[in-house]
């Protein structure tokens, strides 16, 4: 009985098999422990007659073994299983890179000119996009009846009943924070004021309700045409190429006398003409003037003993003929197809 016992114990044994270390401790639980299947053998051992001990002890000797030997061997199976899976890790490698934003292009570009125009010893000013009547229009010595103050070309905000509140608007330039530095600072003033504006037009390609400008002012002793002249120079080359050429065309703006418009030469063709400049061989891209008397007044400033120069452009405009982004749009609708593409602009 217990021959056949051990045989069969040892045929088991043969065919054992494991795939981690806890189910070899199982194995070897079942077979070698103290109430294990072999020990158990063992015990029986213990009552067989005289002349079967010799034979059935070299059996369960044998058997013991066997199963120490089979264990051992399953063990070493697992771990050299377990060597290769950790090998398979290559801790040296580099990390897959963690997908990165990209800044977008009209951050860029006005990054870029508030670096220009701090290195030209202007700081930055900033005012509420929220504005009031006062510092958009009245202190920029806009007539009370000019046009922009229409509902047609500014927004106005509603109050909680819903009807409009003439005095409460959403700015419609950044020349509204002329204004608040004005009231705060006496000259010498020179500042750049980067920011978001809103008017009431159509969205299309070439026109939106909202994008951004950079207003300048200088205010101090002295200050004329000819140094406004120059500093726009230094920002267009700057900003375009060292031989960029500027061009003032007369204009009208109410906070400004005399005013102007100013062209740069065509960066496409350089100045040859091509449809980019419809043939002109100029584009358009900021107003400027000389800050009329009434404005420096009407905000606290001294006509008399100062004078000082303005200028406002699109970073939109200026965005455009950087990088050719033909139509507007693109640039609040995060895609980022097209944001992507300034990866390495900057
Ligand atoms: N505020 C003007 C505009 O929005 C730009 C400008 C600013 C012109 C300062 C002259 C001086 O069009």
């Amino acid at each position: 009985m217990l021959k056949e016992n051990i045989q069969q114990v040892l045929a088991e044994i043969e065919q054992l098999k494991a795939n981690n270390e806890k189910e070899l401790e199982d194995l070897r639980i079942k077979y070698l422990s103290k109430k294990g299947a072999i020990t158990n053998l063992m015990n029986e051992f213990r009552n067989v007659s005289a002349e079967q001990k010799r034979e059935l002890g070299i059996a369960l000797n044998k058997l013991k073994t066997e199963a120490q030997d089979k264990i051992n061997q399953l063990r070493e199976q697992i771990q050299t299983k377990c060597a290769a899976v950790d090998t398979d890790i290559d801790l040296t490698r580099t990390a897959y890179p963690t997908p990165l934003g990209t800044r977008h292009p009209i951050s860029l570009v006005r990054n870029e000119i508030i670096d220009i125009f701090t290195r030209l010893g202007f700081s930055l000013a900033d005012g509420p996009e929220v504005e009031d009547d006062l510092h958009v229009f009245t202190k920029m010595n806009f007539a009370a009846d000019h046009p922009a103050r229409d509902m047609q070309d500014t927004f106005f905000v509603e109050d909680s009943k819903g009807s409009v509140e003439k005095n409460v608007i959403l700015r419609s330039h950044t020349s509204s924070v002329q204004a608040r530095v004005m009231e705060h600072q006496q000259p010498p003033i020179r500042v750049i004021c980067p920011g978001r504006v809103y008017r009431n037009e159509t969205i299309t390609a070439r026109a939106h309700c909202f994008f951004h400008q950079v207003e300048g002012l200088y205010i101090d002793k002295n200050v004329s045409f000819a140094d406004l002249k120059q500093v726009l120079l230094l920002f267009a080359q700057e900003m375009f190429g060292k031989d960029t050429q500027i061009r003032l065309r007369p204009s009208y703006f109410p906070f400004t006398e005399p005013s102007a418009e100013m062209d740069i030469s065509c960066h496409i063709c350089g100045g040859k003409g091509c449809s980019f400049c419809k043939n002109t061989g100029w584009v358009e891209i900021l107003g400027c003037g000389m800050v009329d008397p009434n404005v420096l007044e009407l905000c606290g400033i001294d006509s008399k003993v100062y004078s000082g120069y303005a200028f406002g452009l699109g970073i939109e405009r200026i965005t455009n003929l950087k990088y050719m982004v033909k139509d507007l749009r693109m640039f609040s609708e995060n895609d980022e197809r097209f944001l992507n593409e300034f990866v390495s602009a900057n």
